[in-house]
């Protein structure tokens, strides 16, 4: 690997000390760093190296999922962190840092390489990357990449304008935008998961899949973040990046592709995507707030009694959407997905339903199998087959797919993430044609919102969501897999499959 020195902006922030710095404790230790990395943290706070090291080491012991063992070897690892006061704002501070840079470079006459992340609020994208090219920081004779993660805009129009502004310091290739659900295990297992599994090759070339859903459940509410979520909604939050992301990631299955093409498909599937006019909204979009309820047995209150959420808020906590792709293989399979806060339960998983067999049918109705596809809490990919029951009332047989081997402890996304930006491998960033193909597709929807033209349904904290979501699926003749419904046919719900 070649040697970098990366350049953390907002290094004495949250982000860093709960994601990064674990992240890179742990490819150190596996030794996925390059052999001269050097890392130079940066903030307004005025900080010294030793402060800054011992911030570091604080948040290993706190955040790591590897704990230290090894002294000499968190010693060492500490030496690669050197601290310096910037203020985003102010060009003598980055001539400064130019001029720290290039002594070390010359110094141990390494080429310069420069990974510029930003952990900071995106408010600041812009001026940070003027800034760098301003400076010369980004005009080295070694390659510069940049690393930021969403918000990338607040719609179509501002997604632009920020593209514009970061196009004229970094070039495509250059920019590396997190989505973090693309650095999970399980959702990197997806490309190449049918090459893996005859099985799995024979259920595609059937072409007979009813229907994908899309979850991602959060019990926590608006927290800590209303200022901005009340402004965002679950529709910016979560559908536009994380839930458009695995749509793509799951469509590809079938298609065989290897990682490099990865990103030219889901721009082909973004593209696919039939789009929405205003009317339709209504009748494919829920979109949703959470009132007073209960969530595992302890009261909870209404998202407009919130702190600082204005009373007559009308802003979604929830979306639940129905989309089609006029695609060669999925032309005709409805997508669900749901996204929302105060649920019934955590989870994130996707699943893949196919049709039944008739041969399947036994003396009962014939019942559906699934490719079920579990990223939290758990992590997992298995196939579960209902061979005799009614399809309501199924005692599911699952066969858990291999893709983590037995007792293996996963990397952490941002672990993934980092790596692969090191190494300049853009198959798990979102590449800036799809982003601007998500806005694209949701720009009906906010704007719908916008004018009220949705219904604003409300479900109880502690529920899955309004009784709209339901219906959307039921419509179709399906439902909402693994909802924990109070009867006792859900007592056989069987997610984490044992082998
Ligand atoms: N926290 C998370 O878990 C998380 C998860 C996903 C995404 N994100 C995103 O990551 C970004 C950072 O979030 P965060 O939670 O780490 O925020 P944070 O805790 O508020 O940290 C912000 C950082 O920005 C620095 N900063 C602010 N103004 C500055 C200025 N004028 N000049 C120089 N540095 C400045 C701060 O340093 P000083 O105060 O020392 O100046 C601090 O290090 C945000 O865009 C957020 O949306 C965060």
């Amino acid at each position: 690997m070649e040697p970098v020195t990366f350049v953390l902006f907002g290094a004495t922030g949250d982000l860093a000390k709960r994601k990064i710095y674990p992240a890179l404790y742990n490819l150190y230790i596996e030794q996925k760093l390059p052999p001269y990395f050097h890392v130079i943290g940066l903030g307004r706070r005025e900080w010294t190296d030793d402060i800054f090291k011992s911030n570091v080491e604080q948040s290993i012991a706190d955040f790591s999922r590897r704990k230290v063992k090894d002294p000499v070897l968190l010693k060492s690892f500490l030496n690669m962190f050197q601290y310096q006061t910037l203020d985003i704002g102010r060009q003598e501070d980055y001539e400064r840092l130019l001029e720290r840079i290039e002594k070390r470079e010359n110094g141990l006459s390494l080429t310069p390489n420069r990974m510029f992340y930003l952990s900071v609020g995106p408010e600041f994208f812009a001026p940070i990357a003027a800034n760098i090219k301003g400076s010369g920081l980004g005009s080295a004779a070694g390659w510069k990449r940049l690393l930021i993660e969403k918000p990338f805009g607040h719609d179509l129009a501002s997604a632009r304008e920020l593209n514009q502004q970061l196009s004229e310091a970094f070039e495509e290739h250059e920019i590396f935008r997190i989505d973090h659900y693309l650095g999970k295990p399980t959702v990197q297992k997806l490309v190449d998961l049918h090459q893996q599994h005859p099985e799995l090759q024979a259920m595609w070339s059937e072409r007979e899949i009813a229907n994908v859903q899309i979850t991602a459940n959060e019990i926590v509410g608006v927290e800590d973040r209303a200022g901005y979520y009340d402004h965002s909604g679950a529709v910016r939050d979560m559908f536009q990046n994380h839930m458009l992301q695995l749509l793509m990631m799951v469509a590809i299955l079938p298609k065989k592709v290897t990682p490099e093409e990865v990103p030219l498909m889901k721009r082909a599937l973004m593209k696919s995507l039939v789009p929405l006019d205003l009317q339709q909204v209504g009748e494919r979009v829920i979109r949703g707030q959470y009132t007073a309820g209960s969530i595992q047995g302890k009261p909870v209150q209404g998202y407009t009694s919130e702190p600082n959420i204005a009373a007559e808020s009308l802003n979604d906590t929830f979306i639940a959407a129905k989309l089609l792709m006029e695609d060669d293989y999925w032309s005709g399979v409805p997508f669900y997905i749901r996204t929302g806060k105060r649920l019934k339960e955590k989870s994130t998983r996707i699943v893949v339903e196919f049709k039944p067999h008739a041969a399947d049918a036994g003396s009962g109705k014939p019942a559906p199998r699934l490719l079920v596809i579990e990223m939290s809490p758990q992590e997992g990919i298995s196939l579960q087959f209902s061979p005799d029951q009614a399809r309501h009332h199924e005692q599911l047989s699952p066969v858990q797919l291999d893709v983590h081997a037995s007792g293996q402890e996963l990397p952490e996304a941002y672990e993934n993430l980092l790596h692969d930006a090191l190494l300049g491998k853009p198959t798990f960033f979102a590449h800036w044609e799809e982003v601007e193909l998500a806005w694209q597709w949701v720009e009906p929807v906010l704007q719908a919102f916008e004018r009220n033209d949705v219904p604003l349904r409300t479900y109880a904290a502690g529920s899955y969501g309004p009784a709209e979501s339901d219906a959307l699926v039921a419509n179709d003749g399906y439902h909402w897999w693994f909802d924990a419904k109070e009867t006792a046919a859900d007592e056989s719900r069987v997610l984490h499959p044992s082998r």
